[in-house]
């Protein structure tokens, strides 16, 4: 291996979220790859882009990818649904390193999970009228039944710590009511912020549904995508920086509780204006 070959494996991997939820991944990114360095930037200033249109999401997208592309990343993670929905492949044109999503990793574990071949898409608004997981799904293998339902009150639940909150609950089961009598056997949580009510829709679901977690797929699409450009660490790095547009002292004690562990430090970023990705 050349020497620039080495300094190259060893540079970061960035990847960005609309804000917090994109550390569902990150966790899921340290357990498989706990050699490798990490530089979040989560764009809390401007979540949600749930709700929001194509252009806007496009457009931040760049401006964030910009931003990690200056850090000198080996790897650029979209790690937000709605995000990958509208930006991922404007980000593959204009981007001179790999850069991967966090869908197509988890239409494939949907499509392989389901045995009635009745999938239900879990995501934001702008994921679910994108219509790119059903597409994904429908590529893998048109037979699937698709039934897609967005969910735009589980963001918030989570961002309030909802969670276990009877509110959580009822919420849910009104999302999973047009399920019923469906066949459905399988649950893609098309949303990042949506694995951390995974069991409380495991509840509602029933037991015997499998719930495919985007965040863990996408983490498992990282590692085959280093190993196939030879880009893993080449030493024990295992470092995070983290990035937000807004105020750091409001994402430090959430991003400890979604990732479990602490979180040193936090840099505020400001973002904005033109953008250009060379
Ligand atoms: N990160 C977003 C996603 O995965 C959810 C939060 C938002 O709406 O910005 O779609």
């Amino acid at each position: 291996m050349t020497d620039k070959a080495f300094a190259c494996c060893d540079k970061a991997i960035g990847l960005f979220d609309s804000g917090l939820g994109g550390l569902t991944v990150l966790r899921a990114l340290k357990s498989t790859l706990p050699h490798e360095n990490f530089i979040y930037f989560g764009d809390t200033a401007r979540v949600p882009y749930g709700g929001k249109s194509r252009d806007t999401v496009l457009r931040y997208s760049m401006e964030n990818a910009r931003f990690l592309l200056d850090k000198d990343i080996k790897l650029l993670i979209v790690a937000c649904n709605t995000a990958t929905a509208y930006a991922l492949g404007e980000l593959q044109k204009a981007m001179h390193i790999p850069v991967i999503g966090v869908i197509e990793a988890g239409a494939d574990a949907a499509v392989q999970a389901s045995k009635s071949k009745k999938i239900a898409i879990l995501g934001t608004r702008g994921t679910i009228t994108s219509s790119v997981y059903q597409k994904e799904i429908l590529k893998r293998d048109p037979s699937i039944q698709v039934e897609a339902i967005s969910c735009p009150l589980f963001v918030p639940l989570v961002e309030e710590r909802f969670t276990n909150h009877p509110a959580a609950r009822l919420i849910v089961q009104e999302y999973l009511s047009p399920l019923q009598n469906k066949g459905v056997d399988t649950i893609l949580l098309g949303c990042t912020h949506y694995p951390l009510l995974k069991e409380l829709i495991q509840q509602e679901a029933g037991e015997e549904i499998v719930i495919v977690d985007s965040a863990v797929t996408c983490a498992q699409l990282a590692a085959t995508t280093l190993h196939r450009l030879r880009l893993v660490a080449s030493e024990r790095l295992g470092d995070c920086c983290y990035h937000v547009s807004d105020d750091p002292a409001w994402f430090k004690p959430l991003a400890e509780e979604f990732l479990g562990e602490p979180v040193i430090h936090v840099e505020k970023t400001h973002l904005g204006g033109l953008c250009r990705l060379h």
